[in-house]
């Protein structure tokens, strides 16, 4: 079956079954099941459906050599266990974690909600994982080929520790992510875990920043490798502390940032109809938002800082957007559970359509060209790019 098929299949017939079974649990099988996959012949025709190799597709953000600008979210992955797999499904870079210094259970009750006809997730899992030590064995017994390897951490802040404290916990998981990673990305305000320090200050940030900036001189200095520094920003940081928190980056040299992770500030209208569910918000319902802040943060940081656009792509044109708000890349995860495993493909397809349509050499062209547009992009008839289900 080819994978645009597939993607109908998923959709059509396997979604409305799996969105009767609990989200968390629907999530476990996935992992278990691309493990199984790994392990069979069947690895290698995954492989060649969805993988899609074209070297227009390649983009160096903050500093790394990606294969195509299709990333897979943290959170999908806390453990690292399935990177090979999720490499396999064509994604440029796969980013796993988040990890924690200490191994974390997370909430113990029901902690994922659909939100079906929204195409959003809520979700309010307090960071589960096995720990920073138990994320860096198994990435690196299952480093990727292709893709570059993301480690996402973050720090948790117990009753009576101090700033330095946390400015230390997050230096000794960076040092611990540098052996297998090609990137750390810096999670530190986790919208579902009580800090009690406000990591979002702008003092805290720095501290923090430069802390990880000579963690990273000293890992350097022995290994003579360095693993790039990306930052994700908190869903909702707008105004001021938007402003704020994007000097920080760019004055502590950090070298790409991500915008952004789920929302803790629902719309009245979800918040109204899944009044059971709580946590940080993502998908369809925070695109708009997360275009418009996307927009801001690049008139604030112009090229000065790469940035990665995430929150709700489901699709190549919602990829484009991102990328006409100033993102070189997009990180998907909310898109996967809705759409499939083919979503990747799909997008990657998309953009070589889009490139051909209008004559650009590489992504990065595309990308310089459609900002330049006055007006919405007219995709034309280009398939892959016509979707029913842009409706923000
Ligand atoms: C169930 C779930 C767990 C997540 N866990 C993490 C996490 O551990 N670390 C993190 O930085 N982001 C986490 N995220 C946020 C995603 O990485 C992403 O930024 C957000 O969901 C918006 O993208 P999306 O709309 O494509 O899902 C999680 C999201 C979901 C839905």
């Amino acid at each position: 079956m080819s994978p645009d098929k597939c993607l109908n299949v998923y959709e059509r017939f396997v979604f409305p079954v799996l969105s009767h079974v609990d989200a968390e649990v629907c999530h476990r099988v996935t992992l278990r099941l691309l493990m199984l996959a790994e392990a069979t012949p069947v690895r290698g025709f995954v492989d060649s459906a969805f993988m899609v190799n074209d070297r227009r597709l390649r983009v160096t953000i903050g500093g790394v050599e990606f294969s195509n600008p299709v990333m897979l979210a943290p959170g999908f992955d806390k453990n690292g266990v399935a990177v090979r797999p999720l490499e396999r499904l064509g994604f440029g870079g796969v980013e796993i974690g988040s990890a924690t210094e200490k191994s974390r259970k997370g909430y113990p009750g029901k902690r994922i909600w659909r939100m079906v006809e929204e195409r959003g997730l809520a979700n309010y899992m307090q960071l589960p994982n096995v720990g920073i030590t138990g994320v860096v064995e198994n990435a690196k017994k299952n480093a990727p080929r292709r893709a570059k390897l993301g480690i996402s951490v973050s720090p948790i802040i117990e009753n009576g520790m101090t700033m330095d404290d946390v400015v230390s916990q997050v230096g000794r998981m960076v040092i611990a992510a540098s052996c297998a990673a090609d990137y750390i990305s810096l999670n530190i305000v986790c919208p579902n875990v009580e800090h009690g320090i406000d990591t979002k200050k702008p003092d805290i940030l720095y501290k923090i920043l430069w802390n990880v900036n000579r963690q990273l001189n000293y890992v350097e200095r022995e290994s003579g490798v360095r693993p790039a520094l990306f930052f994700r920003i908190a869903g909702g940081v707008e105004g001021t502390m938007l402003d704020e928190t994007a000097k920080a980056l760019i004055n502590t040299r950090v070298n790409a940032a991500s915008g952004f992770n789920t929302f803790s500030d629902w719309p009245d209208r979800i918040r109204e109809r899944y009044f059971d569910a709580r946590g940080g918000l993502s998908g369809r319902p925070i695109k708009k938002r997360t275009i418009e802040l996307l927009a801001q943060l690049h008139q604030i940081t112009g090229d000065r800082i790469d940035l990665i656009g995430s929150g709700g792509v489901e699709n190549t044109e919602d990829g484009l957007e991102m990328m006409r708000a100033g993102a070189k890349g997009v990180q998907i995860y909310t898109g996967m559970v809705y759409r499939g495993p083919s979503v990747v493909r799909e997008i990657n397809r998309g953009l070589i359509a889009a490139m051909e349509r209008m004559g650009a050499g590489s992504v990065g062209r595309l990308r310089k060209l459609i900002m330049n547009q006055p007006v919405k992009l007219d995709l034309g008839r280009l398939s892959v790019l016509e979707s029913s289900s842009y409706v923000d």
